[in-house]
Formats: C-alpha cells, sequence, structure tokens
C-alpha cells in the first residue's frame, strides 16, 4: 500500500527523536545501556542516509524493498523498546518525585515496581541484544545495495512556505475553445426537443486534465449567469447518495439549509423550487453508473423550466452515457505549449532571469512528463519552484519513480515524486489522512489532534508546543495542494 511503501523516513525521524529525548537518556544511564542507545542512534542516522534512495530503488529492486522492509520492522522494534524505557523513567521520576520515604502515598499505589521493573529490565536487555545483531546485519546487507546518501526528500517544515494566495487565482490555458463550443451548445436551443427529459452535457476526460476547472469558467461566464434563473454547484464524488444531493441543490436553491433525511419530502420541495425556473446544474465528478439512481434525480429535476442544463463532469464514458442528452464533450490533454505554461508559471516564479536560463533546458525535459495533464504539470512545477538548484531538477528528472509500472500504481507518477518529495513530518501527518474516506470532511483542529495523539508531530524545538507545530504542518500541506 502507497502508505506503507513509503512511511520509512518520517518514522525514522520520530525515533530519532526518542533517542535523544532527556528523561529517557538519564534513565537509560543509570541502567547503562545508555552507550547502546547511543551506537543505535549513530546506526540510524548513518542509514537515515540512504533511506530516500532506498524509498525510490524499491520499486524496482525487490531486495532494496526487502530490506527496506527489515528496517523497517527494526525501526517498530526499537521504537518499543524506547517506550518501554520512556515509560519506566516516567515511572520511577514519578515515585521519586513524590518524596522520599518508603511511606509515600505514590510508592504505595505502585507496590510491585521494584520486581516487576527487574523482571521487565531482563526482557527488554534480551530485546535489545537481539536488535543489536539485527543492525549489523541490516548495515552488512546495505553494502550489496549500492544506495546513494543524501537523495531527495528534506526534513525540516519550516524550510520553505509557500503561499496559498494564488491556489483560486492562477490562470487557465488554452481552454478558450473548448469552452466556446461548449457555451454555444448550452445558450443554443439544441437539445430541447428531448421530450420532457433534462438536458444533460457531460465533459469526459481523464484525472487531472481539467474538467472541473473547464466546467468553473463556464460557470462564472456572464452569459450563463444572465441565461438562467439561478446556478448550482454541486460536488457529487464517488458516494451517488441521492438524499444527500436533493437536498445540498433544495439547500442551494431556497438558500436555507435542511437536515432532513425524508426523500419524498424534500423531492416534493425541490420541484416546488425548481418549478418554472430556468437552471443550471453541474453535478461535478460524477461516478455513478447506475442508471435509475440517476433517473431518481433526474424526475425530480424536471421540474424545472424548459431550457434548464444539467452540465456533469465525469472520467468515464459509461457514467455521461447513461444521462447525457447531447454527446459528451471529450476534454484532451493541454498542447505542450500550453502544458509548459502551466508548469513554468510555477517552477520559474520569484526566479531570477539567469537562473531561468540556467534550469530551464532540464525543465523542458521534465515537463514531457506531465503528458499534457495540467495536474501533473501544476504538481511538478510547485514541487520546483523552491529549488533553485540544478542538481535538484537533474534529480527529480532521473527519479526512479518515473518508471513505475502502470498496474503498480494507482496514481500518477508525479503525484507520487510529489509525495517523495515531503518534508518527512508531512509525508506522515499527509498518510494519515488516508485513513479518511475520498471527500470526508474534517476539522483542522480533528485532524491536528489526531496527529498529535498518534506521535506524528514530534522533534519540538524548544518552546515548541505541539498543537501549533501541527497547524504549522496542515498550513504546509494546504500551500502545497494544487
Ligand atoms: N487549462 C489549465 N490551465 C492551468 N491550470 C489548469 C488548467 N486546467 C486545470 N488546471 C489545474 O490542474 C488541476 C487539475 O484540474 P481539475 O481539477 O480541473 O481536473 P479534473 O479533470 O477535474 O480532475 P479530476 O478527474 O480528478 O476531478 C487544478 O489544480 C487546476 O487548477
Ligand atoms: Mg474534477
Amino acid at each position: 500500500m502507497f502508505v506503507g511503501e513509503v512511511f520509512l523516513s518520517s518514522f525514522f525521524e520520530v525515533v530519532l527523536d526518542k533517542l535523544v529525548a532527556t528523561p529517557l537518556l538519564e534513565y537509560a544511564r543509570r541502567q547503562k545501556v545508555e552507550s547502546t542507545l547511543e551506537d543505535w542512534r549513530k546506526t540510524l542516522l548513518h542509514l537515515q542516509a540512504v533511506v530516500n534512495d532506498a524509498e525510490q530503488k524499491q520499486i524496482k529492486d525487490t531486495a532494496v524493498k526487502m530490506w527496506l522492509d527489515d528496517l523497517k520492522a527494526l525501526a517498530y522494534d526499537i521504537e518499543d523498546v524506547l517506550d518501554e524505557f520512556d515509560s519506566e523513567a516516567r515511572r520511577r521520576s514519578l515515585v521519586e518525585g513524590s518524596g522520599q520515604t518508603s511511606t509515600s502515598k505514590v510508592r504505595r499505589l505502585i507496590p510491585t515496581f521494584h520486581s516487576s521493573g527487574v523482571r521487565s529490565n531482563d526482557k527488554i536487555r534480551k530485546k535489545m541484544k537481539k536488535i543489536n545483531q539485527e543492525l549489523d546485519a541490516v548495515v552488512k546487507r546495505k553494502s550489496d545495495l549500492h544506495l546513494r546518501e543524501g537523495v531527495g526528500g528534506v526534513s525540516t517544515v519550516n524550510e520553505e512556505r509557500l503561499t496559498t494566495s494564488s491556489v483560486d487565482e492562477f490562470e487557465v490555458y488554452g481552454r478558450e475553445a473548448d469552452k466556446e463550443k461548449i457555451m454555444q451548445s448550452l445558450l443554443s436551443d439544441e437539445g430541447h426537443g428531448t421530450g420532457r427529459k433534462v438536458r444533460v452535457i457531460p465533459i469526459v476526460g481523464m484525472g487531472g486534465v481539467g474538467k472541473t476547472t473547464l466546467a468553473q469558467m463556464i460557470y462564472n461566464d456572464g452569459r450563463v449567469k444572465d441565461e438562467f434563473d439561478f446556478r448550482v454547484w454541486v460536488y457529487v464524488s464517488d458516494q451517488f447518495d441521492l438524499v444527500g444531493i436533493t437536498r445540498a441543490i433544495l439547500e442551494s436553491v431556497s438558500g436555507h439549509s435542511s437536515d432532513s433525511k425524508n426523500l419524498p419530502l424534500l423531492e416534493d420541495k425541490l420541484q416546488k423550487e425548481l418549478n418554472g425556473k430556468r437552471f443550471f446544474l453541474v453535478l461535478d465528478d460524477m461516478w455513478n453508473q447506475d442508471p435509475i439512481r440517476w433517473s431518481g434525480l433526474e424526475k425530480t429535476l424536471r421540474a424545472g423550466a424548459r431550457g434548464s442544463v444539467v452540465m456533469v463532469t465525469t472520467r468515464h464514458e459509461d457514467v455521461a452515457s447513461i444521462m447525457r442528452t447531447t454527446p459528451s464533450h471529450h476534454l484532451s490533454e493541454l498542447s505542450d505549449e500550453h502544458c509548459w505554461l502551466v508548469f513554468a508559471d510555477l517552477a520559474f516564479e520569484n526566479i531570477t532571469p539567469d537562473a531561468r536560463q540556467n534550469l530551464e533546458p532540464i525543465g523542458r525535459q521534465i515537463f514531457k512528463k506531465c503528458k499534457g495533464l495540467p495536474l501533473a504539470a501544476k504538481t511538478l512545477g510547485g514541487l520546483l519552484r523552491s529549488k533553485h538548484d540544478k542538481n535538484a531538477w537533474k534529480n527529480m528528472l532521473n527519479s526512479e519513480i518515473w518508471d513505475l509500472p502502470a498496474e503498480q500504481s494507482s496514481i500518477l507518477p508525479v503525484l507520487h515524486l510529489s509525495y517523495h518529495y515531503l518534508p518527512s513530518i508531512l509525508k506522515q501527518c499527509f498518510a494519515y489522512c488516508s485513513i479518511f474516506p475520498k471527500d470526508h470532511e474534517f476539522q483542522k483542529e480533528e485532524l491536528i489532534l489526531f496527529w498529535v495523539a498518534q506521535g506524528l508531530v514530534g522533534g519540538l524545538k524548544g518552546g515548541e508546543i505541539m498543537e501549533e507545530v501541527g497547524e504549522a504542518c496542515f498550513h504546509n500541506l494546504l500551500s502545497r495542494s494544487c
């Protein structure tokens, strides 16, 4: 799984931080295992230098993959031991801090402290011995894998802060002809004579090609605003929830929110609102292939006036075919020229003309990997925006992630790459979000609390508060989204 594949570099940070935590180290000193922990830290630092390269190479090299899997298991074992030490250290400081006499209330509350402590120490020592042997073996195997040090990845959250202000103000390239073609069909009488059915215009194209962007351009065009009594935008996604969609349209049209889950009631209300009005409805990101479900919604929408339009965006012609009343508009990839502009706008932002001249030849090779997909061009441009060093650009061009066979990855290589180049702390936080279903809405505070509770927001510097670091992580991730 994607998260598991790439988790190690970030997990390393957590373990390394634990290895320098003060209460634990003091306890380790008393237990005379301090030097072992120091050896572990040095070895992990040494291995960490090649983990990024290994994470890329594992895609094609099974020996590297096995080595990484073993290293991951070992890192978890180390963390286990450190956690045991940590809780023992805390327990001990609690007892000692509570008073020196044996009549201490706390000491009486933990009567078995001494005996259980000794027993568990034996167990831990055995575990530590095993870890030492396994670490030696992992280090030896590493030399056969020819891994390079310091490839990709960056390790601090504050190393770059990208602005979010431009997210909604980007320039759209090369879609004027598509837009005008759809506008003509939208504003003409064509398709009105299809009986009582609502007119449906689908925009079909692969993920990230720009369907939603094109639909937004049309939705916001002055002619559309003038032509229709009202416009409604509903984001549908992979769950075609008839109740939710009907309610969303009703709320938008009536301006009142509703908690009702009663479908017939909602349908009735919506029909009354739509009655005699000409509406323009966008159903964005449709996946539903069940004609019966669609006809349930379509029946309600028929209450609108003749000339009402539903515009739907979808990746699949099969989805469009059960809804359309006019031929689908197939959205192609951007031309090289336009795709380059999308890439260059971001990649060369805030850069001197000299630096741009130096990087442009590599940029021209890199952007070809985007294959005309604006999502890929934006992602790559955004990744390179903060990197002014030619070697970083070359590394990206030569990344093995480009060679990932399509069947091994359900995501575009360029998106895999953008994950790879996240600072490690952000990798963990981002990967954690994969436990939520697609389009799950969560509160920022709730997510940050989850991250904190899971120990993902580790490595605090002096005076830092976890929730604040979590907040910085959140905004950093947000600023990287397209
Ligand atoms: N013509 C364009 N010029 C510049 N940027 C674009 C263009 N088209 C799309 N983009 C950008 O590319 C990204 C993906 O576009 P969009 O969300 O419209 O794709 P999509 O086809 O709807 O993808 P999905 O199938 O995942 O819903 C967005 O960040 C958008 O800003
Ligand atoms: Mg979309």
